[in-house]
């Protein structure tokens, strides 16, 4: 045991932190809207905006140039309808970023979360009849593989489904497969919880549920056990990533996962985890670069191979 005391150092967290995260292993999330020359920033989210596809390229290239290689993919439309139509179809929106970008960058990674609730007036994730309060699962899965396979087609490297419908990752796949896009991967939201931390995210997407909420697909919780045979479905169904949802209260959950996947497995760190860490900052609780990457080592801790990040781009930028 040392007897000369401990070391007195600033910066040393920082510093451990930086060692640990490789900006290889970030993706940064973008949010699609229609139009030109729109950059619409998100007030419950400091940072982070909207864009059309013009201004999205700019985004992508500063995130590019910065060290950022993967990005995710979200439509956020205004024009929404009751079965979400513009989500699959052919031109959506983020089909037309997805195929500029490809053309940009040839060599970044594009992943798409493939769910209804941002395109649905109703705000649910999938196709729910008239007059009824519950999902569709058959209509949904065709609606969910018809997006995975519009993103396919315009050049994305994974799609990601997220809307936790059961059967979500076999049916993307049997899709892509049908039409020739096994090279295609899938990044399945394996053990995505019912979580009070997507606030800030409903806003982006104004995708709120009208009635009712979340807890009848998404997950809950209490239940590891359930998560944790949700992952094994996924990897048996075709998954290449799988992924832990939110990721700060799941750690125990991306620690078990870690310990059987034999595919790499990805956290998200969520709307309500960034708002969070902004918060503090701007109430002088805690120094951003300090907290981010305290926070995002203990993701590394905990076995992620992959983080899904708003703090990206800052991160790139700390590390200039
Ligand atoms: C779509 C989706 C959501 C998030 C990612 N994909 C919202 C939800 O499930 O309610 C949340 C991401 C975040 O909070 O950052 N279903």
């Amino acid at each position: 045991m040392s007897v000369r005391g401990s070391k007195v150092s600033r910066s040393s967290a920082k510093k451990t932190g930086q060692n640990v995260l490789k900006l290889s292993t970030l993706i940064q999330p973008c949010f699609v809207v229609g139009g030109k020359g729109i950059q619409d920033p998100i007030q419950s989210m400091p940072g982070i905006s909207r864009f059309s596809v013009d201004r999205l390229i700019r985004e992508v290239r500063s995130s590019y140039d910065l060290g950022i290689t993967k990005f995710l993919l979200f439509g956020a439309p205004q024009a929404k309808s009751w079965k979400g139509t513009s989500a699959y179809d052919d031109d959506n929106i983020v089909a037309q970023a997805l195929k500029v970008l490809k053309i940009k960058f040839p060599d970044i990674t594009l992943m798409t979360d493939i769910c209804l609730c941002a395109y649905t007036t109703h705000g649910h994730c999938g196709i729910v009849p008239k007059g009824k309060e519950k999902i569709h699962r058959a209509s949904t899965l065709k609606a969910l593989s018809d997006m995975a396979l519009t993103h396919a087609k315009a050049g994305a490297d994974y799609v990601a489904p997220s809307a936790m419908i059961d059967g979500q990752v076999k049916a993307i796949r049997q899709k892509l497969d049908q039409h020739g896009f096994q090279q295609t991967r899938i990044m399945g939201y394996s053990a995505k919880f019912a979580s009070n931390f997507y606030g800030p995210f409903r806003d982006i997407a104004d995708s709120a549920p009208a009635f009712g909420d979340r807890t009848g697909y998404q997950l809950d919780y209490c239940k590891a056990d359930v998560a944790l045979r949700k992952v094994k479905e996924d990897i048996q169904s075709g998954a290449d990533i799988v992924m832990v949802k939110p990721a700060l209260g799941y750690l125990d959950i991306v620690r078990q996962v870690k310990d059987f996947s034999c595919k790499p497995v990805a956290v998200y760190n969520v709307s309500g985890e960034y708002a969070l860490v902004k918060n503090g900052v701007k109430s002088g609780l805690w120094k951003e670069k300090n907290i981010v990457y305290e926070i995002l080592s203990s993701f590394k801790r905990a076995g992620a191979d992959l983080i899904i990040t708003y703090h990206a781009k800052d991160i790139a930028k700390w590390q200039k």
